[in-house]
């Protein structure tokens, strides 16, 4: 899967085009590996792809509610992280987000080798999940233990608002099997 970061960094060959993207590596030990497409979607009208040029989609429909699925290109721009933070290499925590609902069974434990400010761990746990974070350089882990403790009230308010926001569509598809049109 790809992450388009929309702009290239500053740094780099002036002699060749930048790169604005970079891999997310995906792998599983079983065949049918968990992933909800839909954890992240944009509330939509559409489901199907009636009027796509490039094929034949006869029998997708057209829905009045539900979620559109993600693809595996992840657009998130890297200039969206704090620049604040004394961390050269950031991840925007929206991309961490996406990830963990779509790839992360509830209950597992995330885990991060290389976790610099401890972006991930701070939305990991603002999503409920357990999480291990590792780094070379000690002032890194002195970073990401302050920022555990300082900025964890910021990236809750994300997964709250999550939750509502799945609460609402219970409450509407209760509705629909109570009274349907
Ligand atoms: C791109 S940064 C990670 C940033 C992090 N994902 C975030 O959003 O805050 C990569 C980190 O890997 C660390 N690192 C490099 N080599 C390492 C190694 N062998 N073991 C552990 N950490 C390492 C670096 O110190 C650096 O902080």
């Amino acid at each position: 899967m790809i992450w388009n970061k929309s702009a290239a960094p500053h740094a780099g060959s002036n002699n060749r085009p930048r790169r604005a993207y970079e891999y997310i590596l995906w792998y599983s030990k079983t065949k049918k590996p968990f992933e909800d497409r839909k954890a992240c979607g944009n509330l939509t009208d559409r489901s199907g792809m009636e009027d796509n040029p490039h094929g034949n989609f006869a029998g997708t429909s057209l829905r009045k509610d539900g979620r559109a699925e993600i693809t595996d290109v992840f657009t998130f721009a890297a200039s969206a992280v704090d620049q604040n933070i004394p961390h050269p290499a950031i991840f925007p925590p929206e991309l961490i987000r996406q990830l963990i609902r779509t790839f992360a069974p509830p209950g597992s434990v995330i885990l991060d080798m290389f976790a610099g400010a401890g972006t991930v761990g701070l939305v990991a746990q603002s999503e409920d999940y357990d999480f291990i974070l590792c780094d070379i350089e000690q002032e890194y882990v002195d970073l990401m233990n302050r920022r555990l403790v300082t900025e964890a009230k910021y990236f809750r308010g994300e997964a709250k608002r999550k939750r509502e926001i799945e609460e609402q569509e219970q409450r509407e598809a209760e509705q629909k099997r109570k009274f349907p049109v």
